[in-house]
């Protein structure tokens, strides 16, 4: 009796263990490994249990065979349910480290950002292209007619002067140093009525917190029968009211250039937040010189028309709040970025 209990305790912790032990396991190998520990030719059930039937008592033999192949049986099972499951759990733990979320966002480039000076000038293009205006453009490197003279500069005007422009070859060529020489272009080139505005670079011999040696000016020209002051400052104002989206008055000052008469300074004057009017000066403008119309064989009897430049800088530091013309071109990646 003390015997057949023992082999049947014995048996039973055998079980447990195994049972135990298939649970902790977690990967195949070591489930194979349990798979021989108990169940191999030199296993557990076979050396401890099988091999030794024939010491135990001749009665006991029958049923300790049959309680040891039942113990087989059940571990037999147990190994199987656990393979099932841990091949399942490997193939999830694959398809896992497999898997390809297609919805997640793409690698994050940094891409260029516009130049506010590039922003602001195709945003005065656009104002005048729905106006009806053409785009134009003229060269950097110009000569002192288109520059000057058809534009009825006389000798003596300070922009003539070598110390303010950038002269190439002198009483010749120079870097421009306005816009307007593209009125010249133009009017020579086509037949009234003109509406065009040009933007580009120019030149001159300065440089300080509000001046650039390279700069960017837009010209405009309308030309047709009858044209007034009246519709230079309508359109004007309509420009500066959708460039600043702000409901703006402008205010014409007299002033001088050589190629419009009568000539303005063009103020432009906005409540700020205090209520308060400001005024600020933005651009040139005027009613085109007979002398001019001349120079390129319009009748002024006919034809008048208006003009204007304006510094593309200037309207840009006033539209975003810069202090600094320089910070236009010093090339500070965070200015770039426009996270100032
Ligand atoms: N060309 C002038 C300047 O550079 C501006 C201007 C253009 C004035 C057209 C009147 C008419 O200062």
């Amino acid at each position: 009796m003390e015997k057949k209990n023992k082999i049947f305790e014995e048996l039973e912790k055998v079980k447990q263990q195994a049972v135990g032990e298939i649970k902790g396991v977690d990967s195949q190998k070591e489930l194979e490994e349990l798979r021989v520990k108990y169940l191999g030719k030199k296993g557990i059930l076979t050396t401890r249990f099988l091999k030794q039937l024939g010491k135990l008592d001749p009665q006991l033999r029958p049923q300790v065979g049959q309680e040891t192949n039942a113990c087989k049986d059940m571990i037999t099972e147990q190994l199987s349910v656990k393979k099932k499951a841990l091949v399942s759990e490997e193939k999830e733990k694959r398809e896992e480290e497999l898997y390809v979320d297609i919805t997640r966002p793409g690698a994050r480039r940094r891409t260029g950002y516009e130049h506010l000076l590039k922003k602001t000038q195709k945003e005065i293009e656009e104002i005048f292209i729905s106006l009806g205006y053409a785009v134009k453009e003229g060269p950097e490197i110009e000569n002192v007619f288109y520059n000057f003279e058809a534009l009825n500069t006389p000798d003596w005007h300070p922009a003539r002067d070598e110390h303010d422009s950038f002269y190439l070859k002198e009483n010749e060529y120079l870097l421009r140093t306005h816009t307007s020489p593209v009125q010249i272009r133009t009017m020579e080139k086509e037949a009234p009525p003109i509406a065009i505005v040009a933007p580009g670079k120019v030149y001159r011999s300065d440089y300080d917190a509000t001046h650039l040696p390279m700069f960017h000016q837009t010209e405009g020209l309308f030309v047709d029968k009858d044209v007034n002051v009246g519709h230079l400052k309508g359109t004007l104002e309509h420009f500066m009211r959708e460039l600043f989206s702000k409901d703006i008055t402008i205010r014409l000052r007299p002033s001088f250039f050589p190629f419009t008469e009568p000539s303005f300074e063009v103020d432009i004057s906005w409540k700020d937040k205090y209520g308060k009017i400001q005024w600020l000066e933005v651009l040139g403008a005027g009613m085109v010189d007979p002398n001019v119309f001349k120079a390129v064989g319009y009748d002024p009897e006919v034809w008048s028309g208006f003009a204007f430049g304006a510094g593309i800088e200037r309207l840009t530091m006033l539209k975003y709040g810069l202090t600094d013309i320089r910070d236009l071109v010093r090339g500070d990646i965070r200015f770039l970025r426009q996270e100032l």
